[in-house]
């Protein structure tokens, strides 16, 4: 029913989902890309839940309006808020993914019995989604969450690897609440901008479990499984922002490597 030459809708509030998008574009190059960003309602983070469903929707609107085969929620805080009602929303128009599941998913095989940190935006932590899932596997594995909400938008405004983000994360990740940790899940989208430095911090004794390529597997599982994958395609990208700033724009072109083109789309007129 859907046609395997459509694109995949990506969203997240700013350049985060970018990890997430480049890694499903380095596994399916033939696919054909929608990035959103919404960088007027940026950072999610500290929205209300009906804040975030709504501009969920909207963007889902949008992608949906584009024919998207798939829609890809690569924002933790969005899929902590809004999956359920976005794939209610959409119904059987596209199919819906979040970067959440397939993380829980890959702990599961993983991680049996251990001690598990967390660190996202005060959304996905406040909202315990990762607890309840990982509690439901029933696989005695420990969660410790902190709530790091400096990191996004220190990201979105450029500072990856610097003095100031290196204070900042070592800062955070000395919190009590992360001690004894086997792996720590990076549970936001922004999150594998800094992975280096967050290593360096743990040296070898931790793992990083940064969900980019692990989401971009299920996704690619999604569309094999759907008979979707494109084999024609000629990897077409497009960006699109709510609000266009000049920050954002150097952000994608440092990200990318190349000029990227942004268009232009506010959310509400
Ligand atoms: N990248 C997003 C996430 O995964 C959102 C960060 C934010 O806008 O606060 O949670």
């Amino acid at each position: 029913m859907f046609d395997s030459t459509a694109p995949i809708g990506i969203f997240d509030s700013g350049i985060g989902g970018m990890t997430v998008a480049s890694a499903v574009t380095r596994l399916l190059p033939k696919e054909n890309t929608i990035y959103f960003g919404d960088t007027a309602h940026l950072p999610y983070g500290d929205k209300s839940t009906a804040a975030i469903q709504a501009y969920s929707i909207k963007i889902c609107n949008m992608l949906l309006q584009q024919n998207c085969k798939l829609i890809l929620i690569a924002c933790n805080s969005a899929s902590a808020a809004a999956f359920e009602l976005v794939k209610e929303y959409v119904g059987s128009k596209a199919h819906v993914l979040n970067v959440i599941d397939p993380v829980v998913d890959y702990i599961k095989e993983h991680y049996d019995g251990k001690s598990i940190g967390l660190i996202g935006t005060k959304q996905t932590v406040l909202s315990n989604v990762y607890k309840k899932k990982v509690d439901a596997l029933n696989k005695n594995i420990q969660l410790k969450s902190l709530a790091t909400p400096l990191l996004a938008p220190m990201i979105e405004e450029g500072f990856f690897d610097n003095n100031i983000s290196e204070s900042i994360i070592s800062s955070y990740l000395s919190d009590q609440s992360l001690k004894d940790i086997e792996a720590l899940i990076l549970g936001c989208t922004h999150y594998p901008l800094i992975k280096k430095q967050i290593a360096s911090f743990y040296g070898s004794d931790v793992e990083i479990l940064d969900s980019s390529e692990i989401v971009a597997n299920s996704l690619r599982a999604i569309l094999d499984q759907h008979y979707l994958i494109n084999e024609k395609g000629e990897g077409k990208r497009q960006f699109y922002v709510s609000d266009y700033t000049l920050s954002f724009e150097q952000s994608t072109n440092i990200f990318f490597g190349r000029q990227i083109q942004l268009e232009h789309y506010p959310l509400w007129e």
